[in-house]
């Protein structure tokens, strides 16, 4: 990666040369897998000057040490936050949820009622809205659904956003974007303005902190993976890995949902053919 351009002082003078930023941006392609190109050095640099004037750092290679140090998960996990954006929302990209309830749940649901064993996925399911979407519209069309082996699994790589998922506890208005049909009893939330995913919802989903760009651990297959808007964040031989990460831990005839602006590419594309917008079925030969 070449990276040109001046050094550039953060406000208060603390310098991000482009060395700190060659060092920064490796050490997120090789540990999150994030692509960082050079126009993202201001943005990096006014975060990381925040960051760094809190914690009283005056000199950047000091921050870099940190990484590594005893609070490494810690420092990991902030300066992921501080490279990534955790916007999510409940039914985000609604027709990958009509698309659940018109042609993936019906079948499933069959298989779950004779006995058979059902798992979807969020990959990179930031502070949970996705996976418990996906457990409103199961609630809605099964409401016995806990009677079967259901399961959604909901993992992100940021431990501080899978602890806010296992939660569910939100502003009230980041409620008021759903469906009439899927609305939810509200349990009161811990702090004025918040409301809590209702128990029911919040029992059908699994969290776990998982990279994706790291072999996965899961003994079983999927029946459906959302992995939606995390992708956007790789280049295109990460991209390509994941994508046939995916294909292999999916079932025949499962689905994978991405996001608006990813596009499917590589070998996993012999497979995972195109059934609707951003949404593939695996079809292995
Ligand atoms: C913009 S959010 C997407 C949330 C949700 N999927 C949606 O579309 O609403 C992107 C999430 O991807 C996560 N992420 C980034 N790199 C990742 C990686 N290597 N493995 C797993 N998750 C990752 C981030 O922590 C963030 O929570």
């Amino acid at each position: 990666m070449s990276i040109a351009g001046p050094i550039e002082p953060f406000d208060d003078g603390i310098i991000l040369s482009d060395q700190d930023f060659e060092a920064i941006a490796q050490f997120a392609y090789k540990h999150f897998g994030l692509a960082m190109s050079a126009s993202k050095k201001p943005l990096v640099s006014s975060r990381l000057s925040r960051k760094l004037r809190k914690q009283n750092i005056k000199v950047f290679k000091e921050y870099l040490k940190q990484l590594d140090g005893p609070n490494a998960d810690q420092e990991r996990s902030e300066l992921l936050s501080l490279l990534t954006t955790n916007v999510t929302q409940f039914f985000r990209e609604p027709h990958h949820f009509e698309t659940l309830r018109n042609d993936v749940l019906p079948p499933l649901l069959e298989k779950a009622k004779k006995g058979g064993r059902v798992r979807i996925w969020s990959a990179g399911c930031s502070i949970g809205q996705e996976p418990y979407t996906i457990a409103a519209v199961l609630h809605d069309m099964c409401p016995d659904a806990d009677r079967y082996d259901i399961k959604i699994l909901g993992t992100d790589i940021d431990p501080v956003v899978v602890k806010t998922a296992e939660q569910g506890q939100y502003p009230l208005e980041d409620f008021e974007g759903i469906p009439k049909q899927y609305k939810m009893k509200l349990e009161p939330g811990s702090k004025q303005g918040t409301g809590r995913v209702p128990q029911h919802l919040r029992q059908k989903v699994t969290y776990g902190v998982l990279n994706l760009i790291e072999p996965f651990p899961f003994k079983g297959k999927f029946d459906a993976i959302f992995c939606r808007n995390v992708a956007i964040y790789f280049d295109n031989p990460t991209q390509q890995k994941v994508w046939q990460a995916f294909q292999r831990t999916l079932n025949p005839g499962g689905y994978l949902f991405i996001g608006h602006s990813e596009r499917m590419s590589g070998p996993a594309a012999q497979h995972l053919k195109t059934v609707g917008i951003t949404t593939y079925v695996n079809t292995p030969g």
